[in-house]
């Protein structure tokens, strides 16, 4: 490669007897209705040839199915397919497989065991008399002169994903791990335009909400000898591959708090106050929750904060309240905005609880539990309400209210004692 732009049909080599017969999409401007492409994308498919057939590595999305079957049909004959190996089955890289499946009738099928419930989902009835392996980490193809091995990496970023592992060149086929939307016709990382945005801006909004499953499988992968790393989006990974691995391991360990340096807990509270009465009750929380040792608590006004630092806060944090006066019996706009901003992140199994002033009914608070409930949050600490103004009573039910949250966070509240009489 001389860094001229692929403009023909034709396969790529990107390594000896490795091809690249994806498809280029240069207009797409936004992806599965959440990223922004500026670049466009592409999607990547790969072709191994082995002294004994040749092994399909992914497919390409159903509009691009043409220029695939070209660049396949290019550099070999489909009676040689004697594998399809699916990495992951999103629509965008499977979206060429009925056809392809035609084509190669007498081709086996090989993915994770997550995978397998999915591509009946695809294909319906006729996925019935394919011959479909369910394989795991270790698990191996023989193409006679070499091995395509498998490494099973869940929840990158769907319970099916894996990637595909050519030990004899050092390349790993990772599907959506190390891609991103970005498309340049010179493909190789080296030739290409700085996509270092569009890698990250991926990596924010695919990869960051499994940070844990990244790290697990980081693990399997670090290990490896890699050579080259071929993504099933973007650039391919030629020039120091193991850059990308290890700026993936560097975005996914905790930044705020490493690992065995705070033990203490960290608990967050946003509010927003009309006339002063949620942020009273939000200094009560507060101090409430100060009573207990061994919880960081911080307090925000979410009238004079942005939500991307907001939301990095929440990341690390183990419990997080909420504070919302009821206007038009709605909590206010800026609260909703940062809790539909938490699907980037992981949530499930943090503390939540909410509290607030109101003026007629109050739905705020139990709109925000059940959103936070939503979200996998735990909300063990029922909610406070106060209309209008707080009394001193109330203050003291906010602390109270600051002190039991606290004590979830660190495992020292009274247990529950059930009263039957409460179940009738
Ligand atoms: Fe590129 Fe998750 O599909």
């Amino acid at each position: 490669m001389d860094g001229m732009p692929i403009t023909g049909t034709q396969a790529v080599a990107i390594g000896s007897d490795v091809y690249w017969i994806g498809a280029f999409d240069p207009s797409l401007r936004s992806f599965d209705l959440i990223l922004k492409t500026a670049n466009g994308t592409s999607y990547n498919s790969y072709l191994v040839r082995g002294a004994d057939g040749v092994c399909i590595v992914d497919t390409v999305k159903k509009e691009f199915q043409d220029i695939f079957f070209k660049r396949l049909e290019s550099i070999c004959a489909y009676d040689e397919i004697k594998y399809i190996v699916l990495n992951h089955m999103e629509p965008d890289h499977t979206g060429a497989l009925p056809e392809l499946l035609k084509r190669a009738p007498n081709a086996k099928v090989y993915l994770s065991f997550q995978a397998q419930g999915m591509l009946k989902g695809l294909l319906k009835e006729g996925a019935e008399n394919l011959d479909v392996t369910a394989v795991t980490t270790g698990d191996s193809i023989d193409l006679g002169n070499r091995k395509v091995s498998f490494i099973n990496t869940p929840f990158l970023h769907w319970p099916d994903t894996q990637c595909t592992w050519l030990e004899d060149c050092g390349m790993l086929l990772s599907g959506d791990l190390f891609g991103c939307h970005f498309c340049d016709e010179r493909l190789f990382n080296d030739l290409v335009g700085d996509f270092r945005f569009s890698f990250e801006y991926y990596y924010a909004h695919i990869m960051r909400p499994f940070k844990h499953h990244v790290l697990q499988a980081l693990d399997l992968i670090e290990p490896l000898d890699i050579k080259l790393i071929a993504p099933a989006h973007g650039p391919i990974l030629r020039e120091h591959p193991r850059e990308y691995v290890r700026h993936y391991h560097s975005m996914s360990v905790p930044h705020l708090r490493r690992e065995g340096e705070i033990t203490e807990k960290t608990l967050l509270i946003f509010y927003m106050s009309a006339y002063g009465s949620t942020g009273d009750m939000a200094k009560e929380v507060l101090k409430g929750a100060e009573q207990v040792s061994g919880v960081r608590i911080s307090l925000y006004d979410l009238e004079g904060g942005e939500m991307p630092p907001f939301v990095d806060l929440i990341e690390e944090a183990d419990g997080l309240v909420f504070g919302s006066p009821t206007i038009n019996g709605d909590a206010v706009k800026p609260v909703w905005d940062l809790l539909s901003s938490l699907c980037s992140i992981h949530t499930q199994g943090k503390l939540g609880a909410a509290f607030g002033s109101y003026g007629w009914t109050g739905e705020a608070v139990a709109m925000i539990e059940d959103r936070l409930r939503g979200l996998k949050f735990k909300v063990p600490v029922p909610g406070v309400k106060v209309k209008l103004i707080p009394t001193n009573e109330e203050l003291e039910e906010c602390r109270a209210f600051g002190r039991l949250i606290a004590e979830n966070l660190t495992g020292t509240n009274a247990p529950r004692v059930i009263d039957f009489s409460d179940l009738l």
